[in-house]
């Protein structure tokens, strides 16, 4: 309980929504499994909004209500939806996790302590996959096109937040998940997407040399080794490669 009371402490409670109609904040707490029953109720509304922030919903996500609608129309205490009957089994999680941090070597000493919360994993969004991942699964799941305009529409939201990593890394990493699973040209068709973000990368020259050889195209593979290369002269992978595929002589400089 401690980490989640902690939470609703940092929040800050006021505006005309509070109270109006009588009947939000209830007066008492009817079905709580996790929380304790004698919490001060605008604590656990301050809990709650924690909870709405950190997967970036509203309160209808887990509760009965229309959205728009005032609270006090909503029905907190029913445990219809199954992301409410989730979020509780997270809390449960979300204590044993932090139970589990108060037991690290020296961890009493320390002078001060990370806690886990809902926005460690979550950071924003419900469902916190990895973009690498969601990037791969809707690719092959319906097509990279809807990948692409995905992807895109992420970073025009996400840009600059902790929800996902823009970096360069994703998409190869998607790129080459694809390539293992023998879906070459959606995996092209993402490497092409993230040169366009990360235009002149030697790396990412590499990749596609990379996965020009696991399709067995070492034509190719050379062609995009020696950009690799041309792009960064300290480009080690590609050198490399290069030497393996040309025999030595013209992969690049030769060490001593
Ligand atoms: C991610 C899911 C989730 C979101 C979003 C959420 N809640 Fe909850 N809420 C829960 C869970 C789970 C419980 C029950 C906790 C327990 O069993 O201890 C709960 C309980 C409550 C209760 C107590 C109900 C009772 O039984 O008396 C109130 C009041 C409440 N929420 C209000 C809100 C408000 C207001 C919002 C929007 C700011 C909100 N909740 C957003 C999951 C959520
Ligand atoms: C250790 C990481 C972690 C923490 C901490 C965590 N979650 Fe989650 N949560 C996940 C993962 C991973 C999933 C997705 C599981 C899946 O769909 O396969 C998830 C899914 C959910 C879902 C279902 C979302 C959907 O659209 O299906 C809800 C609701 C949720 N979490 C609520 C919470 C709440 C509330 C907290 C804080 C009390 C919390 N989570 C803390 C990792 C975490």
């Amino acid at each position: 309980m401690r980490s989640l009371l902690f939470l609703a402490g940092l929040v800050c409670l006021s505006g005309p929504v509070f109270g109006q109609a009588g009947k939000f904040p209830p007066d008492s707490l009817v079905n709580v499994k996790v929380i304790p029953k004698n919490t001060p109720v605008m604590q656990v509304v301050g809990m709650m909004r924690n909870f709405a922030g950190a997967l970036g919903v509203r309160c209808p996500f887990c509760h009965v209500g229309q959205e728009g609608q005032p609270l006090s129309s909503f029905d907190f205490a029913k445990d219809d939806k199954r992301t409410k009957l989730t979020a509780r089994q997270m809390m449960r999680m979300v204590e044993e996790i932090n139970r589990r941090l108060d037991t690290l070597p020296e961890h009493a000493q320390m002078t001060s302590h990370v806690e886990v919360t809902c926005q460690t994993c979550h950071r924003g969004v419900s469902r916190p996959m990895p973009l690498e991942q969601l990037i791969m699964e809707t690719a092959q799941g319906s097509g990279v096109d809807s990948a692409t305009r995905d992807y895109r529409a992420l970073r025009e939201r996400y840009y600059g937040r902790a929800a996902y990593d823009f970096g360069e890394p994703t998409l190869d990493v998607a790129a080459f998940r694809l390539a293992r699973a023998g879906k070459y040209d959606e995996s092209f068709a993402i490497l092409k997407l993230n040169e366009e973000q990360f235009p002149g990368s030697s790396n990412a020259a590499t990749f596609r040399g990379n996965i020009n050889l696991m399709k067995g195209d070492t034509t190719a593979a050379i062609a995009a080794f020696r950009e690799a290369v041309q792009r960064d002269s300290t480009n080690g992978e590609a050198q490399g490669r290069l030497r393996a595929l040309t025999g030595g002589a013209r992969g690049g400089p030769t060490r001593p």
